[in-house]
C-alpha cells in the first residue's frame, strides 16, 4: 500500500470505528459484532505503525498515553460544581415541591427523572469539538485533571460529531459533565484479577480515574453517562431550554446519556417511578441509589435558582436507607474541632450498604438516654447515603442484664478541663480553649486540603509539633525554623526543606481558602465562599512567579511563568470583618441566624484578633480573584432598561460582569432577566411577551448578595 492510499484507508477506518462507537454507546444499537470492530481496529493499529506520519490525537487507537509523573494538577471549573439535596421519602419529596412552587407561583412545574448512578461526578471539556480535558469534582471549584485516564474510557468520545451542518472547528468550549461509573461485572473481574482492591464498584471507579497509569486505567474498564451540557448561551448551538433538551442535545453531539431518563408532567408520577425503580434496581447491571429529580424547564430552573450548596431546582430522591445490627462494644466520647463532645458507639464491625461500619454516632447525652443506650446491647444501625452511620434503636429483648448504663464524664476525656452544656443546648463542650484535642484538629483542619493544604503536614507531624511545644496555634506554623523540625522524629534535611518550602508556598492564598482555615464554627467552604465574596476588600497587584505558585492558584494561567495577581493584606480583612454586623451577616443569602451570630462572635473574639495579627506578621497575603469576584450569576444573562434606583448602568454591568454573568443590549429568548428601572422602554415590553423574568435592583443586589 502506497503512502496516499494508506492516508485514505486510515480515514476510512477511522470514520467507521468513530460511527460503531456512536452507534454502540449512544444509540444502544449492536449491528455489528464486537469481535468485526476489533479486527477493523487491529487494522488500524497496523497502519498506523506502519505510517506513524498519519496517526492523529483523536485515532481511536490513541486512548492510552503515558504515565503521569506525580500529582494530578488542580483546574479552576469553568462554573463551580454543585451538589445535590437528598431526600429519602414521598412527603420530603412533596415538601421540595411546595418549597419550590412558593417561588414560582402559579406555574405548572414538569420534571425528568435520572438514574442517580453511584460513580464519580466528573467534567469533560471539548474544545472546537475535540476532547480536551476531564476534571473531577474535587472541592467544587478546583478539581483534578485526570485527562489522561479518562482518554482510556471508550464511551467518552474524542471527538463530538457535527450538528446542524455545523464544523467541528465554530463549537464553543463545550463542558459536558456526568457519572463515571464500573459496572458490577467490570467490579467484580477487577476484584478476580487483582485481589479485594475496592470495596465497592464506586470506590473502585474513583480510584481506577485517579490511576497515574493510563494502561491500568483501560484494562479496569470505566464507563460514562453524561447528565449536564454547559457553554457559552450565545453561541452556534441554541442552548437547550429544558433537561429533556439538554439530554437530547448531548445525544446529538455523540456523548452517551442514560436512557432510562422519564418525563413527568406531576410528582405523583415521580412517586411512581420510584417505586417501580426500586422494584429493578437489583437486576441493573451498575449500582444506583435512587433517582434524581430534576425540573424541567430552563426558565423554571433559573426563577428557582440555587442555595449555597445545590440547586433548588433538582433533587437526589434517594433509596430508603439501609439497616443492619451490631453490638455496642463500648461507648467513646470524640472531641471535636470546636469543643463539642460526641459520644459514639464502638460497635463489633457490621458489614452496611456495601461497607464496614464499626463506629456509629449517638449524637448526645439526651440521645442516648432517649434511647436507652447501654454498653453491650445489640442495636439496628443504619447508613443513608454518605451520612453518617446512626443507632437507631436498642434491641431490648436481647438484654442479659450484665448491659452497663454510659454516664457522660464531668470533664473533657483528652484534657481532663471542665466541661459544659449552655442551658438549653444539647451538645456538651470543652471548655479549656486550649484543649489538646481541640487544638489538635483545629490545626489538622488548618492544614487540610481544602483549607491551607500544606504538603507534609499531616496529622502525626502537627501531633509532634504541639507536643513539642513547637507551635501553639496554627499562625506559629510560618515561624518554624529548620532547626525546630530537625529536632523531630523522621525529620531529616530533605524533608524538613520540602515542608519549609510548601509553607512558603502556601502563604499567598484564596480568600475563602483562609476563611474556612480559621475553623469558625458552622462555617463550611460555602459559607466560607459566601463570606468572602461578600467583603469588598481593598487589593494591590503583585506578581507571582511560578514557582510561588501552589496548586490552588493554578487559576492565574498555567503555562506563563509568572502571573500577576490580586492580594489584600490581612488588615484589609479585620477591618472589613470588624464593621459586620449579625444583620449584614443575616442578610447575605445562605447565610442563616445561627451562623450569622457564629461568626460575629468570632470576629469580636479579641484573641482572633491577635490570632489574625499573627498571620499578618508572618506575611500571609489574600488572593482575590481579580475580573470575576463571583459566579453567582454564570450562564446567565441580563438586559438593562430604564434609571436604576441607585446603581448607573456601567455599575450594574460591571457588578454582572463581576459575578460571572453576561449583559446584553437586547432581549431575546436567550435572555434570562431583565434588571427594569423607572421609565423602562420597550425592552420591558418585550420580557413580558417573551415571559422573561423581570427583576429590581433590589432584586438584582439581593443575587449578588449586596
Ligand atoms: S445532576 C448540581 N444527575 O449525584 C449537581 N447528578 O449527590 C448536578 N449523580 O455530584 C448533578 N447521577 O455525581 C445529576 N443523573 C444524575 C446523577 C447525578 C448521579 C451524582 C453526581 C452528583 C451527586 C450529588
Amino acid at each position: 500500500m502506497d503512502k496516499t492510499e494508506a492516508k485514505q484507508r486510515i480515514e476510512k477506518l477511522k470514520e467507521w470505528l468513530k460511527k460503531w462507537n456512536y452507534e454502540y454507546f449512544v444509540l444502544d444499537r449492536n449491528d455489528i459484532s464486537e469481535a468485526a470492530r476489533d479486527k477493523i481496529k487491529k487494522e488500524l493499529h497496523e497502519l498506523e505503525d506502519q505510517f506513524p506520519e498519519f496517526v492523529t490525537p483523536d485515532s481511536p487507537t490513541q486512548r492510552v498515553g503515558s504515565v503521569l509523573s506525580g500529582k494530578f494538577a488542580k483546574i479552576k471549573h469553568l462554573r463551580p460544581k454543585q451538589s445535590l439535596m437528598d431526600c429519602f421519602s414521598n412527603e420530603e419529596l412533596e415538601d421540595w415541591e411546595e418549597r419550590n412552587q412558593k417561588l414560582v407561583p402559579g406555574e405548572k412545574l414538569d420534571y425528568i427523572t435520572e438514574y442517580k448512578l453511584d460513580g464519580l461526578n466528573l467534567s469533560v471539556i471539548y474544545e472546537k469539538g475535540k476532547f480536551h480535558r476531564a476534571i473531577t469534582r474535587g472541592d467544587g471549584v478546583y478539581g483534578e485533571d485526570v485527562t489522561h485516564s479518562v482518554r482510556t474510557i471508550p464511551s467518552v468520545p474524542l471527538e463530538l460529531r457535527e450538528i446542524r451542518g455545523l464544523k467541528l472547528k465554530d463549537y464553543p468550549v463545550i463542558e459536558a459533565s456526568g457519572e463515571v461509573i464500573m459496572t458490577i461485572k467490570s467490579f467484580e473481574d477487577l476484584n478476580k484479577r487483582e485481589g479485594q482492591v475496592f470495596a465497592n464498584p464506586r470506590n473502585a471507579a474513583a480510584g481506577t480515574v485517579r490511576q497515574l497509569d493510563p494502561k491500568v486505567s483501560a484494562d479496569r474498564k470505566l464507563d460514562m453517562y453524561f447528565y449536564s451540557i454547559y457553554f457559552e448561551k450565545n453561541s452556534v448551538i441554541p442552548y437547550p431550554e429544558s433537561q429533556k433538551e439538554a439530554l437530547k442535545l448531548l445525544q446529538d453531539l455523540g456523548l452517551r446519556v442514560n436512557t432510562n431518563f422519564t418525563h413527568h408532567s406531576s410528582l405523583a408520577s415521580v412517586e411512581k417511578a420510584m417505586s417501580e425503580v426500586e422494584k429493578k434496581r437489583a437486576k441493573l447491571p451498575y449500582h444506583i441509589d435512587g433517582l434524581v429529580v430534576k425540573v424541567n424547564s430552563r426558565r423554571h430552573q433559573n426563577l428557582l435558582g440555587s442555595t449555597a450548596k445545590a440547586p433548588r431546582w433538582a433533587i437526589a430522591f434517594k433509596f430508603p436507607a439501609e439497616q443492619s445490627t451490631s453490638k455496642v462494644l463500648d461507648i467513646d466520647i470524640q472531641v471535636g474541632r470546636t469543643g463539642a463532645l460526641t459520644p459514639v458507639a464502638i460497635l463489633e464491625p457490621t458489614l452496611v450498604a456495601g461497607s464496614t461500619v464499626s463506629r456509629a454516632t449517638l449524637h448526645n447525652e439526651d440521645e442516648i438516654e432517649r434511647k436507652d443506650v447501654r454498653i453491650g446491647d445489640t442495636v439496628i444501625i443504619q447508613k443513608a447515603g454518605d451520612i453518617i452511620p446512626e443507632v437507631m434503636e436498642v434491641l431490648k429483648d436481647l438484654r442479659n442484664g450484665k448491659e452497663k448504663k454510659f454516664k457522660m464524664p464531668k470533664s473533657c476525656p483528652v484534657c481532663g478541663g471542665p466541661i459544659g452544656r449552655p442551658e438549653g443546648e444539647v451538645v456538651s463542650r470543652c471548655k479549656n480553649k486550649n484543649c489538646y484535642a481541640v487544638h489538635q484538629q483545629q490545626l489538622e483542619h488548618f492544614v487540610s486540603r481544602k483549607a491551607f493544604d500544606i504538603d507534609g503536614l499531616g496529622e502525626k507531624v502537627v501531633e509532634q509539633l504541639i507536643e513539642n511545644k513547637l507551635i501553639e496555634d496554627a499562625a506559629d506554623l510560618f515561624s518554624l525554623q529548620a532547626s525546630d523540625l530537625l529536632q523531630l522524629e523522621l525529620f531529616k534535611d530533605k524533608k524538613t526543606e520540602n515542608l519549609l518550602e510548601a509553607l512558603e508556598k502556601s502563604k499567598v492564598i484564596l480568600l475563602p481558602r483562609f476563611i474556612f482555615a480559621m475553623g469558625i464554627r458552622h462555617v463550611g467552604e460555602e459559607t466560607a465562599e459566601l463570606l468572602a465574596d461578600h467583603l469588598d476588600l481593598k487589593t494591590k497587584t503583585i506578581t507571582l512567579k511560578k514557582s510561588q505558585k501552589k496548586n490552588q492558584l493554578s487559576l492565574f494561567a498555567e503555562e506563563s511563568a509568572e502571573e500577576k495577581v490580586e492580594v489584600a493584606e490581612i488588615p484589609e480583612l479585620q477591618s472589613a470583618l470588624k464593621k459586620l454586623t449579625v444583620d449584614e451577616l443575616n442578610g447575605i443569602e445562605g447565610i442563616g441566624e445561627k451562623v450569622a451570630q457564629s461568626i460575629y462572635e468570632w470576629i469580636q473574639d479579641e484573641k482572633n484578633e491577635a490570632y489574625l495579627d499573627k498571620f499578618d506578621r508572618a506575611g500571609v497575603k489574600l488572593l482575590v480573584p481579580a475580573a470575576k469576584k463571583s459566579t453567582k450569576l454564570a450562564g446567565l444573562t441580563f438586559v438593562i432598561t430604564g434609571t436604576l434606583p441607585s446603581l448607573s448602568r456601567d455599575q450594574a454591568k460591571e457588578l454582572i460582569k463581576q459575578n460571572g454573568g453576561k449583559a446584553s443590549s437586547s432581549v431575546s429568548k436567550k435572555t434570562d432577566y431583565v434588571l427594569a428601572g423607572s421609565e423602562p422602554g420597550s425592552k420591558y415590553d418585550d420580557a413580558q411577551k417573551l415571559g422573561v423574568a423581570i427583576i429590581d435592583e433590589k432584586k438584582f443586589l439581593k443575587m449578588i448578595n449586596k
